[in-house]
């Protein structure tokens, strides 16, 4: 399954992508690395690995829809069949999501639904919660919404910082974005209502699948 990946920066978890795709085994392959932004350390990440890379820059375009018209041609030039946003930065319309349902997902670093939105580390140490985690799942037009495929159980721990909290968190994103991947590519992540059913494959595992919990030592 050809994959398209939309960042923003960093890139840490297209890196995570990039290292599973690397394994022949693995039933995906980046077809392309789109940044709205020039310059940031993804793009060149995307680079090293020889994967071809496109800039799409929302500013060069006159609106929203004109700029995901031309996310939308590159994506179909180079025959993505799935989009993955891994720290993309930019609110997507109705219309984009429409046209890609059930063929985009997103990482987010809560436990969705709770903390949608940015500085997810920080409002969890405000509100004191025990465990927060990871989300890999279906965009739907609501930021942050969508059905849920895989989840990271990241527990928060005394002295946290947000720093802190969002390395661990990082670390787990980095296990379930590949994971959450290779179900979908694999055509076991059914949309079946607002919910994901994960199909194991006969005789394998236990039916946790789709969850990925860390330990405080992990
Ligand atoms: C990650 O925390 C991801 O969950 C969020 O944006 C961040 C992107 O980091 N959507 P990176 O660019 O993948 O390093």
């Amino acid at each position: 399954m050809k994959l398209g990946v939309l960042i923003s920066g960093r890139g840490s978890n297209l890196q995570a992508l990039i290292d599973a795709t690397a394994d022949p085994a693995f039933p995906a392959e980046i077809a392309v690395v789109i940044s709205n932004i020039a310059d940031v350390q993804g793009l060149e990440r995307a680079a090293k690995a020889g994967i071809p890379t496109a800039v799409v820059d929302h500013k060069a375009h006159d609106g929203r829809p004109a700029f995901e018209t031309a996310l939308t041609a590159t994506l179909e030039g180079h025959g993505v069949r799935l989009v993955c946003l891994a720290g993309f930065m930019r609110l997507l319309t109705k219309g984009f999501v429409d046209h890609w349902r059930d063929r985009i997902i997103n990482i987010h670093p809560s436990l969705l639904p709770a903390f949608k939105g940015l500085n997810t580390h920080e409002r969890v140490l405000h509100y004191g919660v025990k465990f927060t985690g990871c989300t890999v799942h279906y965009v739907r037009a609501e930021m942050d919404d969508g059905p849920i495929i895989v989840q990271g159980a990241v527990p928060v721990l005394p002295g946290d910082t947000a720093d802190s909290l969002g390395a661990r968190v990082l670390g787990v994103e980095h296990r379930i974005y590949p994971l959450a991947v290779r179900l979908v590519a694999e055509g076991r992540a059914r949309v079946i209502g607002n919910a994901v059913n994960v199909d194991q494959p006969p005789g394998d595992g236990d039916g946790t699948a789709n969850i990925v919990v860390i330990n405080p030592a992990g």
